[in-house]
């Protein structure tokens, strides 16, 4: 099923508050940004910033039952310094593509595309629009849900030249993978596998129930990984494309990070596209470092 561009995504602004794991993962964001932009200041490379769930340039978070408004990846992006040359912001949803257009106002000097389309489509767009000799890009995937599908992926690690910074939907991924099979539709299962890239997943996660495999048939399939092991499985996805990956940062519901409490929601993974071992090594060194620091 292909996302509409229409289609409304989750809450709605007025309702929607990030918490500590929004803080951890644009403050991850930012310092690779601002280390990016460092390593390459001396070559002639087109720097690219792409976010490709750019939201407004804000986000209002919710921490100790106190709401506050940050500055969102966008305006991030924009204020790095040394600068990037290019941004390409991607958003459905009209009301935050009028505040993104209003950055390009309240930002003159940069060269901002503002594109209306599925992230998916205009990321696949963006991999074929350039030939990725001249252009070194750092892209941020910042969904809600499970909205990036494995072939988007693909064609951003086939580019060489792309920079990820990845929020998984790791409670999007356990809540579909539901315990029982029988409580997984169709729908749900193809979500899954377009998230992941194959429906190998169906037969690592899920055994038969013991009555059920006196029985035969695919019914009464019961989960018998726990997160950490469907997470190592995301893990080992993603290195069958990007040539180094870094381990995921556990982002959770609420707590410090050092001491979490609640649900983990997502998992903040690093992956460099570029197949140069110089040039994975010290993106993965960075990222690794900034991760350990959160
Ligand atoms: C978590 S928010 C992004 C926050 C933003 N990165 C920031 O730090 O300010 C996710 C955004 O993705 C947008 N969105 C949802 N589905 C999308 C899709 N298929 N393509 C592009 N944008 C989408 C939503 O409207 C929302 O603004």
């Amino acid at each position: 099923m292909e996302p509409s561009i229409f289609e409304d995504d989750g809450p709605d602004d007025e309702h929607h508050f990030g918490g500590v794991w929004t803080l951890i993962k644009l403050e991850a964001l930012e310092k690779y940004l601002i280390a990016f932009n460092n390593a390459l200041s001396k070559q002639s490379f087109i720097r690219i910033y792409i976010d490709a769930f750019a939201g407004t340039g804000r986000c209002d978070i919710k921490m100790d039952g106190e709401k506050t408004s940050i500055d969102g990846s966008a305006r991030r992006a924009l204020t790095t310094n040394p600068p990037f040359h290019k941004f390409c912001f991607i958003e459905l949803r009209p009301k935050k593509l009028a505040a993104l257009k209003a950055l390009e106002t309240e930002y003159p000097g940069k060269t901002i595309d503002v594109i209306r389309n599925d992230a998916n489509a205009a990321l696949k767009a963006l991999c074929a629009q350039y030939g990725w000799r001249n252009e070194r890009a750092v892209l941020f995937l910042d969904p809600f849900g499970m909205h990036v599908e494995w072939a988007t992926l693909e064609a951003i690690a086939k580019t060489g030249a792309i920079d990820v910074w990845y929020l998984f939907p790791y409670a999007g991924l356990y809540r579909q993978a539901a315990k029982d099979a029988d409580a997984m539709d169709a729908d749900k299962e193809e979500s899954i596998t377009r998230l992941l890239g194959t429906d190998e997943w169906r037969q690592v996660f899920y055994t038969p129930k013991r009555q059920a495999s006196l029985f035969g048939g695919d019914h009464g399939d019961e989960r018998d990984v726990d997160h950490h092991q469907m997470l190592d499985f995301v893990s080992k996805r993603l290195k069958t494309i990007f040539p180094a990956v870094t381990a995921p940062k556990i982002l959770y519901q609420g707590g410090d990070p050092k001491n979490p409490s609640g649900a983990p929601l997502f998992a903040l993974y690093f992956a460099a596209s570029n197949p140069k071992p110089g040039a994975f090594g010290l993106a993965t060194k960075i990222a690794k470092d900034i991760l350990d620091t959160l």
